[in-house]
């Protein structure tokens, strides 16, 4: 079979090789802190300074970080490769785009800020404080720019659009216990896809997937894209 269009999703094992921590390892983001404190938008009602320092200290981490091999070799893939690549992440650090590739972040990003008031988007200041001004209508309302528990990812028609006409789906350093993304396996392969899982080890959906190969991303990532190219 031809393999005209690949789409690829990202998870936060990606990244790791890059100093940024994951959520489900041990040791993990979600080991160090609970969801229901930072994640949710009833955390950031009840305690907002709690949550914006989380994502202050978060995003500061990820503004000295660099991306690695597996980042570059994606990128490379996407400027080389002879049909289309999408890359669709559920990172909200800039690694990708830091790479030289370009991403949809499906949970949003720490680069960007939100108005709670007005939806506006602009550059995220380096620490957010609780009463900034939204800069397009004034409201003391900014928020991350990201997607937390209990509301709905960012750009689902379009990767719904994107799964059904992909002919390769590849999952990277995602441990797939978080839908929708862990759901997109099911989905490509319906549509007729073949699916790759690249993760350090197995994950929760490794059985869903045509093809399974465990290590770092940083030497994954690269051997494939150098066998595809
Ligand atoms: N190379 C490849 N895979 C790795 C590496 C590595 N160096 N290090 C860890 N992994 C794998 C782990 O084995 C695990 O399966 O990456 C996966 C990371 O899983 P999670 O920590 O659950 O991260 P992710 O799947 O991205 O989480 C999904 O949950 O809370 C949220 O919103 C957050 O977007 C995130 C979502």
């Amino acid at each position: 079979m031809t393999i005209e269009t690949i789409t690829i999703l990202t998870g936060a094992g990606i990244s790791a090789e890059s100093g940024i921590a994951t959520f489900r390892d041990p040791g993990g983001i979600w080991a160090q802190y609970d969801i229901e404190d930072v994640a949710t938008p009833e955390a950031f009602a009840r305690n907002p300074e709690l949550v914006l320092d989380f994502y202050n200290m978060r995003r500061e981490k990820v503004r000295k970080a660099k991306p690695n091999a597996a980042h570059h070799a994606l990128a490379k893939l996407q400027k080389s490769y002879p049909g289309t690549v999408h890359i669709i992440t559920q990172n909200v650090d800039n690694l990708h785009e830091k790479g030289g590739a370009e991403v949809i972040h499906m949970h949003g990003a720490h680069h960007t800020a939100l108005c709670a008031a007005c939806g506006a988007r602009w550059p995220a200041p380096p620490a957010m404080a609780l009463h900034d001004p939204c800069p397009e209508c004034g409201q003391p309302a900014t928020r991350p720019d990201v997607v937390w528990f209990g509301e709905v990812p960012y750009h689902m028609d379009r990767i719904g659009e994107i799964l059904q006409s992909t002919d390769l789906f590849v999952s990277i350093g995602t441990s797939g216990a978080v839908y929708p993304a862990a759901g997109f396996v099911r989905l490509a392969r319906a549509a007729g896809a073949e699916a790759l899982e690249l993760n350090l080890e197995r994950s929760e959906i490794t059985p869903l997937f045509t093809e399974s190969r465990h290590g770092p991303a940083t030497e994954l990532v690269p051997a494939w894209v150098d066998g595809l190219l």
